[in-house]
């Protein structure tokens, strides 16, 4: 039996109209919702990362602002950039694309972003509400996985998940969601002595190693749901994902491809952030 695809261009098609919808509110109150991106240097995957972001703010009527800044960039004029944004009422949302040239700090450009427009989910005082389970911005790629688990009902509580990967911005807080959601999660990591044994209780496996073809079918449980976060670009220009797509699909009950799965989630919960900071800050609505 074949796996059901969970198909990310459907989902997040249908998150991205909900952003339009109550953007166009936004609008039609006073002001669209606006972000503004800043990308450091010419990483060519950012480059293309910055790029979706602002086609899906034009395709949402979200004022979309580019920072194009030179690699040799310093760290006072990056936080001097941010610290305008900050102060600017016309902006709601805030993201610095990672990762940044090597001589800047990530961590005090992310931690300079003001929470209250912190669309990433990645500032301290964010990442420290969503885990004692209070309104915030929840990072996007995370966020994106329990929406998409959500819209195709598959059950998250009282089951097994088992993420793998235990990055800041994916594995961590794709975690702390699912725990969110009462489900019974293991976070496995490149010291765990028995992986595959583990992922093979698991009802929800969630694959953000960065490594393709890491999770192989023998690894999974008949019928289980696979989420795979990896993005993964091969020798010969293609993209995988860290999970072995044509054998799993064979053995899971649902999952999701590279690309079209988990990669346009991640868009459409940026914008949903965005237009949610809009309709805070203009006193309208609350998370
Ligand atoms: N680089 C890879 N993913 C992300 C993300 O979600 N936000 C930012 N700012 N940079 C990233």
């Amino acid at each position: 039996m074949s796996a059901e695809i969970i198909d990310g261009k459907e989902i997040s098609a249908y998150i991205k109209q909900q952003a339009a919808d109550r953007a166009k509110a936004c609008a039609a109150a006073g002001r669209a919702p606006c972000l503004a991106v800043i990308l450091v240097g010419d990483d060519p995957a950012s480059q293309v990362y910055v790029r979706n972001k602002h086609r899906a703010c034009e395709a949402c009527g979200v004022t979309s602002l580019q920072y194009a800044l030179p690699a040799d960039t310093t760290q006072e004029a990056l936080l001097a950039l941010i610290g305008k944004l900050n102060a600017d009422d016309a902006v709601d949302g805030i993201l610095c694309q990672l990762p940044l040239p090597e001589h800047l700090d990530e961590t005090a450009v992310t931690d300079a972003v003001a929470p209250e427009k912190d669309v990433d989910g990645f500032h301290p005082v964010n990442v420290g509400k969503m885990l004692s389970g209070k309104d915030c911005f929840l990072p996007c790629t995370p966020a994106g996985v329990i929406e998409m688990l959500k819209y195709k009902k598959i059950p998250i509580a009282g089951k097994h998940a088992v993420v793998i990967g235990r990055s800041n911005i994916v594995g961590k807080p794709a975690a702390a969601l699912l725990l969110r959601e009462n489900a019974t999660v293991t976070v496995c990591h490149s010291r765990t002595a028995n992986l595959p044994e583990i992922v093979k209780t698991a009802d929800i496996v969630v694959a953000a190693v960065g490594r393709p073809g890491f999770v192989t079918a023998d690894m999974l449980k008949p019928g289980c749901a696979v989420i795979d976060v990896g993005i993964n670009r091969l020798p010969d220009g293609s993209l995988a994902g860290d999970v072995d797509f044509a054998a799993a699909k064979e053995i899971a009950g649902f999952i999701t491809p590279v690309p079209g799965g988990v990669g346009p989630m991640t868009i459409a919960m940026l914008m949903m952030n965005t237009v949610k900071s809009a309709e805070k800050r203009s006193g309208k609505g609350d998370f």
